[in-house]
């Protein structure tokens, strides 16, 4: 259930509307103090209402002090909910770009855009670990590796901090699903929080510890993020935070105890209810805690540049030409080749007909829904893309599929009860299994509502629709559920739709979330159809359900359209956001059916997966190649287009691996995803992602870090040496692109600790992107610390000795050359 239901955008517009700036200024201070030795001097000047003021958010109360307020935007991917902004990819697409310089700049971007309209707190990056491919939110995070993570989550927030503004990490920690986000209990061992939950945090934090964080949803070990206080101790004793921290909005559910745990900016708790004035400075937290809450705050101020650096008056149009071709190199920088046969791609100038094919146009995804979707604004769609490159190839689009949106209503003419009158028959029961006596019955025209469909049901309520449909065309029919709770679709005996969505859309993000099937039907030949529905796991307090089809399959046309052209380009789509996980792995809908049956009559078909992650390929043998373009931002058509006709190489690897099937990798239980009862085991422990591979010996689909180039590279032989006095471990590689054309390189490192470690196979230490011309060779000298090598063992952070055998390599499966070191 998800409790923030109850609230509106407008709620969270009040919330930051009440931030409004105010007074600014410097606040008797000399500048050459530190920002901490700053905040201190003002704190000395406060009285107690005034630094529970600041920690209840309340900036109104500080004019006196000349506290600038802090103003919040939500900023992983650009500004959210604002227009005449830059949409750049998704963050993990920007994780797959391997480009600390790049994301950095993002970050610098995001932050100049973020000052320009008039916030100096931008929430974000998010380096929230992508655990299971079920995470609806996994596009918000950085894939799967703290390294990875923890590097460009450093570099976008430099890059933000760098424009005066407050970067607010998110969120920690351990927050890995949407399902019962709210409460979940994260069983996690203490060794797997640190190593690889907080591992993104504890990096960030060496580079830029006073900037601030948010704190998760879900409770770790049995107490909620935002009010346990082994997880404060954690983030500030141990991995060093100086400024403060921030629940996520209507996180926990006691603002008092939070704020005594250790929340700093404690103002933002459940319910978006401010805490009023005297409830902090009426003994309920010590006065040494309200201090050091303030000071924290004040501190990531101060080191902001928040107090020196008045915000402008909020601009209409902040992106710039400079930021949209960043967009663009960012979309380029990001996509991953994942499978090229026969250098299928580039595609030659000498082809007389491309078709495109599938969600193409505005139908592209560009972004997540949920808090971090941002207004691609007016952008160059992949099918315009194209067709502006193609040059004297002709073009030719053909929808295909519509992807994964919820389909029209099915209607009362194509539905029969069985008396025989148009529609179905409903029953209506109390609780959520749709048995036992009715609460009422009758007949229903159709399946199409968002408040209850009879007076008088109870808050927990489900529903059996049942009758027959009779088909006007022969063939692939597709079918849509769009739920607010859980619903199944039987035709016949099969279960053709099944699923659960929490709520229809996030009231944030333009997208529906609905759950999708296909059956063969035929022309006149009645089929009986069962609906079962109930609310018990939707948003408190709603409901709704459409049944929605599409009887006239768009594949034919495609075909058609493919059989005559040299190449076929197919982009499938699926959408992703908060309060929604992915149930299926498989593409939604049709879109499987449409890449087999294209790739069945065109040697050249392309396909364009515009996910956020992993999906079942089951026709990866037979289809010439796959590129993966996430969620690629407003640059992603145009990048698209340079990628396809080879004008760029794509830049890309993969942040997370990609699994062959829903059997592999972590989660497969429900223990371990989504849980039971109220409960997530983290069995895996440390053996996240790739580690988990490795571990189990599974083979995936893609590994982690994989991506093709249109060019080939080599390493050469691999230098390495322990450097005991440094605490650091040296190496060097030679790195030769061998191909006749310009390329990215991503050169990974990977240590295998000696076995007191008792670690996994292998873990990500270090990776550097170069761009190399042909034939050209580059010496990478790499240093990697002694930290990167130490593992969480009874109780502290220990460099076991031994040997340790470092590996360059393409990706987590392809290592080039190894060398053994002997750390002592
Ligand atoms: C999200 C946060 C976000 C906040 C404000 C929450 O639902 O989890 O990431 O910052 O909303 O929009």
């Amino acid at each position: 259930m998800n409790r923030r239901t109850f609230l509106s955008a407008a709620t969270i517009t009040a919330v930051t509307a009440g931030m409004a700036p105010l007074l600014t200024g410097r606040a008797g201070a000399e500048a050459a103090d530190t920002p901490g030795e700053r905040a201190d001097a003002l704190l000395a000047k406060m009285t107690a209402a005034q630094k529970e003021a600041l920690v209840r958010c309340d900036f109104q109360a500080l004019t006196g002090p000349g506290i600038p307020a802090l103003t919040m935007v939500d900023a992983s991917a650009g500004l959210r909910g604002e227009k005449g902004v830059t949409a750049f990819p998704v963050p993990i697409a920007q994780a797959a770009s391997f480009d600390t310089d790049l994301v950095k700049n993002i970050g610098t971007a995001i932050g100049t855009e973020g000052r320009a309209k008039g916030y100096n707190n931008l929430l974000g990056p998010t380096v929230d670990i992508t655990r299971t491919w079920h995470f609806g939110r996994q596009a918000e995070g950085m894939g799967e590796d703290p390294v990875l993570a923890g590097e460009l989550g450093t570099a976008a927030t430099v890059g933000m901090q760098s424009r005066h503004v407050v970067a607010t990490v998110k969120h920690f920690a351990a927050y890995t699903q949407e399902t019962n986000r709210f409460f979940t209990d994260v069983k996690v061992s203490d060794r797997a929080l640190r190593e690889v939950y907080a591992g993104p945090f504890r990096r960030i934090l060496r580079a830029a510890p006073t900037t601030s964080v948010m704190m998760a949803y879900p409770k770790i070990n049995g107490s909620f993020a935002t009010q346990n206080p082994a997880l404060f101790t954690l983030l500030k004793d141990d991995l060093g935070l100086t400024g403060y921290t921030v629940p996520d909005f209507w996180a926990g559910d006691d603002q008092v105890a939070a704020a005594r745990a250790g929340m700093d900016l404690a103002g933002l708790g459940p319910g978006g209810v401010k805490l009023t004035a005297g409830q902090l400075t009426d003994g309920s937290i010590s006065t040494e805690r309200l201090d050091d809450a303030a000071r924290r705050i004040l501190t990531a101020m101060y080191a902001g540049g928040l107090f020196d650096h008045p915000l402008p008056a909020p601009a209409d149009n902040v992106s710039s030409r400079a930021h949209q071709d960043l967009a663009h190199r960012a979309a380029v920088g990001s996509t991953v080749l994942l499978a090229n046969r026969g250098a299928a791609l580039p595609l030659p100038a000498s082809l007389k007909k491309i078709a495109v094919i599938g969600p193409a146009g505005t139908d592209t995804y560009t972004g997540i829904a949920g808090s971090s979707y941002v207004d691609p604004g007016s952008w160059t769609t992949p099918a315009q893309a194209i067709r502006a490159r193609a040059g004297s190839t002709a073009v030719v689009t053909a929808q295909g599929t519509k992807g994964d949106v919820p389909l029209t209503p099915v209607p009362a003419g194509a539905l029969r009860t069985s008396t025989g009158a148009a529609g179905l028959g409903v029953s209506y029961y109390a609780g959520g299994e749709a048995s036992g006596t009715p609460l009422a019955t009758g007949t229903a025209s159709n399946i199409d509502f968002t408040s209850a469909p009879v007076d008088d049901l109870p808050a927990v309520w489900s529903a059996k629709w049942t009758g027959t449909l009779t088909p006007t065309v022969t063939g692939l029919h597709r079918f849509s559920l769009l739920p607010a709770g859980t619903a199944r679709l039987k035709i016949g005996s099969a279960t053709v739709v099944s699923g659960t969505r929490h709520s229809r859309r996030f009231f944030l993000g333009p997208f529906d979330y609905p759950l999708h099937g296909t059956a063969e039907l035929t022309a006149g030949r009645p089929v009986t159809v069962e609906i079962t529905y109930t609310n018990a796991t939707a948003d408190t307090g709603t409901c709704g359900l459409t049944l929605g089809w599409q009887p006239e399959s768009l594949i034919p046309a495609a075909v058609d359209a493919a059989r005559g052209a040299d190449a076929a380009v197919i982009l499938v789509n699926r959408v992703a956001g908060e309060d929604m996980d992915h149930q299926q792995l498989d593409l939604p809908g049709d879109q499987n059916q449409l890449i087999s049956q294209v790739a069945a009559v065109n040697s050249r078909t392309i396909v364009v997966l515009n996910t956020d992650g992993p999906v079942a390929m089951p026709w990866a043998d037979k289809v010439a190649a796959v590129l993966q373009a996430w969620y690629g931002g407003r640059g992603m058509g145009t990048a698209l287009a340079a990628v396809l006709f080879g004008d760029s190489d794509p830049g890309g690897r993969l942040p997370v691996t990609f699994p062959k099937d829903a059997t592999q990798g972590p989660g497969t239980s429900q223990a371990a995803y989504p849980g039971v009862n109220g409960t997530v085991t983290f069995g895996e422990n440390t053996a996240v992602g790739y580690r988990y591979y490795d571990t189990k010996n599974q083979t995936p689909r893609f590994p982690f870090g994989h991506g093709l180039s249109y060019t080939a590279f080599t390493h050469g032989s691999l230098e390495a040496a322990w450097d005991k006095a440094a605490r650091q471990a040296t190496l060097a590689v030679t790195v030769t692109n061998t191909g006749t054309r310009a390329g990215t390189a991503v050169v990974q490192v990977y240590a295998t600790l000696p076995s007191g470690a008792a670690a996994e196979p292998r873990r990500l230490v270090a990776f550097r992107k170069l761009a190399l011309a042909a034939k050209a060779s580059s010496r990478l000298e790499i240093t990697i610390p002694a930290d990167d090598l130490t593992v969480w063992q009874s109780g502290k952070w220990q460099l076991t000795p031994g040997t340790y055998t470092l590996a360059v390599a393409h990706s987590s499966r392809d290592l080039t050359a190894q060398r053994a070191i002997s750390v002592s």
